[in-house]
């Protein structure tokens, strides 16, 4: 398998805080790749790592072999690297439609130059993940679990080959859970490689090729999900934690 991700002893710190330390893995093609940890783990900051929303305190984010760590965030979109944001942010007197042909618009490859094409993307995008009725309605309209979704659709409006996908079904009930696994599950099929961080731990194990858990910043385990469930550390560090 070859990696698509390759992320080398990367660190990042706040002041005195050190949110990911020294943290090495690799995303493979076509992998679904779970990253799990208790709240404050470090996640988001990989995430934002990868994406170039923030930059590493020190090592080194390859992409298909290439080092993209002094890249910014938007030439990272253009090589092919999507992702979500756990703080939602849609611009809200924009239609969903509109939302989604924004992502269409800066993605993979410099994007999709002409409007009109975009907005067809996007509405693609917006049928794959079941919000094409809320096409026209303004952005902050849309109720907590169908932003989720927008969120989706605008990453993959981009035509990623990396997807980071950071807590796209929190606040969704178990019914919106399945459907959204069906929907990453179909990314996958696309081929494209999807890195998801997930508090449901069903969730995620039914989705998850591989489980990378992270707590304190740090990776404490890095395999087959049944395997790394019951490491007697992550049991510890979050699966104790949530039953106290
Ligand atoms: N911009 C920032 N400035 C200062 N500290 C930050 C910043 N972003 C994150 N942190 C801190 O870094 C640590 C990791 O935060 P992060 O958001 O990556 O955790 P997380 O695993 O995503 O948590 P959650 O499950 O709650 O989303 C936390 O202690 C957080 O307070
Ligand atoms: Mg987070």
């Amino acid at each position: 398998m070859s990696a698509v991700l390759g992320i080398t002893n990367v660190t990042r710190r706040f002041a005195g805080l050190i949110a990911v330390n020294d943290v090495s893995f690799t995303l493979n093609q076509g992998e679904i790749l779970g990253v799990i940890g208790p709240n404050g783990a470090g996640k988001t900051t990989l995430v934002s790592l990868i994406s170039g929303t923030l930059a590493p305190t020190a090592g080194d984010i390859a992409f298909e072999g290439r080092p993209i760590t002094k890249l910014p965030a938007y030439q990272r979109a253009r090589l092919g690297i999507g992702r979500t944001f756990q703080i939602m942010r849609p611009f809200p007197g924009l239609s969903v439609l509109d939302n989604v042909a924004v992502g269409a618009l800066f993605g993979h490859g410099g994007g999709e130059s002409d409007l009109d094409k975009a907005r067809e993307l996007a509405r693609a995008q917006l049928d794959f993940v079941g919000l094409a009725k809320f096409a026209d309605q303004r952005a902050d309209e849309l109720g907590g679990p169908s932003r989720k979704r927008l969120e989706l659709a605008k990453a993959l409006a981009m035509q990623p080959k990396v997807l980071l996908c950071d807590e796209v079904m929190a606040g969704l009930n178990l019914v919106e859970i399945d459907e959204v696994i069906e929907v990453l599950k179909r990314v996958r099929e696309r081929g494209i490689s999807i890195l998801v961080i997930e508090h449901v731990i069903k969730a995620i194990k039914s989705l998850s090729d591989r489980l990378l858990v992270l707590h304190h910043g740090e990776k404490i385990a890095d395999g087959d999900p049944d395997t790394v469930l019951s490491d007697a550390r992550v049991v510890e560090a979050y699966l104790g934690r949530r039953r106290a």
